[in-house]
């Protein structure tokens, strides 16, 4: 079977850098949801918050009219995996797990990232695939910086290490319908990201790459039904889903996550670059 051919917008390393300014203000908007997420909010009161530090910051929510999407953020609760319309009439309640996916633009360049949280007390379970959801989006992004170095690295070979991350934290779906994507100045961009398959695939991981990073996984079933809206994704079986998501640009010598504060510091260690300033302090 041949590949359809790929549009990959390969950026230089200022653009890259610029791209960090949209990172950071999604950084922000989704640190203040995390503080804001409590029992008795709706998702529009985290619409709204969302927006706001996104104005503040100077930057544009970028879902918000994306093919007519109407809110700054998806806000996807329980058995919703992604792309959850806000709604006053969605109130949180103690035990919920809610993914926040946050997109922004400044000057043009775009960030996008999501976090799972959990309102109040939640299930040890949903804890844990939390964990396990972020587990693998790093141990995806830290594939695809090990592979940038070889030279010879393949964009599955982050799909690879994503599925491996899930399959070794647990049981659980693998969402095959969704997946990550290049970004730029658009938000979605070629290629599209697999969260599971075979390594050594696909393009070239090269320096001047951006890609969003975004593993879904459920408690049962992978299987999805798109809702009447046109929008929310949910599991077939009402299973509880996850997403966690971030914004990695790709340097000759290491990568950056431009939608973590740290850059990827924390969890990527010597991986990161030294082109931003940062891997010397
Ligand atoms: N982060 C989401 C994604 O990559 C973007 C949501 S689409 C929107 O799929 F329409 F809601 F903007
Ligand atoms: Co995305």
């Amino acid at each position: 079977m041949r590949t359809p051919s790929l549009d990959i917008q390969y950026k230089t390393p200022d653009q890259l850098i610029k791209m960090r300014e949209a990172g950071l203000v999604v950084a922000a908007a989704l640190a203040r949801l995390r503080e804001a997420v409590a029992p008795g909010l709706s998702t529009a009161d985290l619409d709204g918050v969302a927006e706001a530090v996104i104005r503040e910051a100077g930057g544009l929510p970028s879902f918000k009219g994306y093919h007519g999407y109407p809110a700054t953020i998806c806000a996807s609760v329980n058995e919703q995996i992604v792309h959850a319309i806000p709604s006053a009439r969605q109130v949180l309640r103690e035990g919920d797990v809610i993914s926040l996916d946050c997109g922004a633009i400044v000057d043009g360049w775009h960030g996008d990232a999501a976090i799972t949280v959990g309102v109040g007390e939640i299930d040890p379970r949903l804890s844990r695939m939390i964990t396990v959801a972020e587990d693998a989006m790093w141990a995806g992004i830290a594939a695809g910086a090990r592979s940038l170095l070889t030279g010879r690295g393949r964009l599955t070979d982050i799909s690879y290490a994503v599925e491996g991350a899930i399959r070794a934290g647990g049981r659980y779906g693998i969402v095959r319908g969704y997946g990550g994507h290049g970004i730029g100045t658009e938000m979605h961009q070629d290629p599209h990201v697999l969260n599971y398959g075979k390594p050594g695939r696909g393009p070239r991981l090269v320096p001047g790459l951006a890609l969003a990073i975004e593993p879904m996984l459920t408690l049962g079933s992978p299987d999805t039904v798109e809702l009447a809206d046109g929008w929310t994704v949910i599991t077939r079986d009402r299973s509880v889903a996850v997403h966690v998501e971030h914004t990695v640009t790709f340097f000759d010598d290491g990568v950056w996550v431009t939608t973590a504060e740290d850059g990827g510091r924390r969890r990527l260690g010597d991986l990161v670059t030294a082109k931003t300033g940062v891997r010397s302090s």
